[in-house]
């Protein structure tokens, strides 16, 4: 008999996201993000691989804000232990720096008190791409000033909430945010431009390190890390060519975002191999890392699916996607379970044990438009229990660094680019009327978090 036994001091929850979930994008002094600007600016254009951009504006979320209670009370009674959320800058510091917005800090003190109140502990993230957009307009992650706007408010959350708040995360998935955002021009704020996605880049790590740097100054007690995207990557083929293309497709996705927060330099492969992006890189960059480099206390890994690659010497980075020897036809993302294995095993012996949390892991099931369907998502219980089960192999393997999952996401919500047409919660929500249901798969996980038994 396997038993699929998850410890008992396994973190295991949902998670969400401000600019998805809360809603109110306008309420109680808040300013607009760079989300709501674009959305609105490019509803209905082409957005990228011949999808539309949607109409739907993510003015609504899941209605968390106003019915935040509510949410908390299901989590309850689901039994998990944590939620993962983040904290809309527009909302705490409406003008991107300077004044705080006396209205943001009660909402989220109310929040982070009702999750308490109901045993479960908030793993908090500062940014989950939702600059403000007078950020932006003032050149957003490139400006020279973005590490210290980024520490000015990371000490406002600091301040208010670091007394009840444990696990912090500075930001969630930059590769992604940046990447397509000023380099392949798919994200807010659609530039394609080399040198400035390097910028922007080497401006998040270093406002990443002010962070740390504050908080650990402050002694609060708590952990703190980053949230990186990571894929399962294998060759497209057997040559040497694309097994070394995988390499470096690795260094780039995860080397980028975890080498420097660890070890302080970049992956060295990445920048000798390509004189496209050593060219471009920022002027003092070492030294930059050299002055604030801090080490983080963990890594948080999102993932949803494998890819393979391929080597192109054209490409960035010399490496190019292909698809993976997966599909799920009509899905987002191709769901591959013993993935989840392969990247926990290869960021603990890449990076020496560090401590993981599975941030993010999500299943977006057709929209079928039809409420009973939907919520009967046997697809969903089956993803999840795969997934879950990895985890407790991994743990049983020795793999002890693994301290938490957390299922993306909590309720159906607003989703960049395609609105709120994907749906990967747990509970179904009318995104007109706010009326929410459980699906079959809220069912299933009360029960695995309940008795930390996968079946
Ligand atoms: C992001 C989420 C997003 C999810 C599904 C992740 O990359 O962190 O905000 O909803 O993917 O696309």
């Amino acid at each position: 008999m396997y038993g699929y036994k998850l410890p008992d001091d396994f973190l295991i929850g949902t998670a969400n996201s401000a600019f998805q979930s809360e809603g109110a994008w306008d309420k109680d002094g808040k300013s607009e993000s760079w989300m709501e600007y674009y959305a609105k600016l490019n509803a209905g254009k082409p957005a990228r691989l011949g999808m539309t951009y949607s109409e739907d504006m993510p003015d609504r979320g899941c209605f968390f804000y106003d019915n935040y209670e509510a949410y908390i009370e299901d989590m309850q009674k689901t039994g998990q232990n944590t939620y993962r959320m983040s904290l809309a800058w527009p909302r705490i510091i409406p003008t991107g720096f300077g004044a705080v917005n006396p209205k943001a800090i009660e909402h989220y003190n109310k929040v982070i008190d009702k999750l308490l109140e109901c045993g479960i502990q908030p793993f908090v993230d500062l940014y989950h791409w939702d600059l403000p957009q007078c950020l932006n307009e003032k050149g957003g992650f490139t400006n020279p000033q973005f590490p210290e706007w980024f520490e000015a408010y990371a000490k406002v959350c600091f301040e208010a909430f670091g007394d009840r708040v444990k696990l912090w995360s500075t930001f969630n998935e930059a590769q992604v945010s940046l990447h397509n955002g000023y380099f392949s021009g798919t994200f807010p704020p659609f530039h394609k431009n080399m040198k400035e996605y390097l910028q922007a880049a080497q401006n998040c790590l270093l406002a990443h390190f002010r962070a740390v740097r504050l908080y650990k100054s402050m002694n609060l007690g708590g952990k703190i890390g980053i949230v990186n995207a990571i894929l399962a990557v294998s060759p497209t083929d057997f040559t040497e060519q694309d097994v070394y293309a995988c390499a470096l497709h690795m260094d780039h996705y995860v080397g980028w975002w975890t080498e420097p927060l660890l070890e302080g330099t970049y992956p060295q492969r990445l920048l000798r191999e390509n004189p496209n992006i050593a060219e471009n890189m920022p002027e003092g960059y070492q030294k930059q890392l050299d002055e604030w480099f801090i080490p983080m206390d963990f890594v948080g890994l999102n993932y949803y699916m494998t890819k393979r690659t391929r080597y192109d010497p054209e490409a960035f980075g010399h490496f190019k996607r292909a698809e993976s020897f997966y599909s799920a036809p009509g899905q987002f993302f191709a769901p591959y379970p013993p993935g989840l294995f392969d990247v926990v095993q290869f960021v603990s012996e890449r990076y020496h044990g560090i401590e993981i949390y599975i941030t993010e892991n999500g299943c977006a099931l057709p929209n079928i438009h039809d409420e009973e369907a939907e919520c009967d998502d046997e697809e969903r219980v089956t993803y999840l229990r795969e997934h879950l089960r990895m985890c407790a192999r991994l743990i049983r393997a020795g793999y002890t660094n693994l301290k938490g999952y957390y299922y993306w996401n909590d309720a159906d919500s607003y989703e960049q680019l395609r609105g709120y047409d994907l749906r990967f919660g747990l509970t179904w929500v009318d995104h007109v009327t706010g009326k929410r249901r459980w699906k079959k798969s809220r069912y299933f996980f009360s029960q695995v978090c309940k008795s930390k038994m996968v079946n």
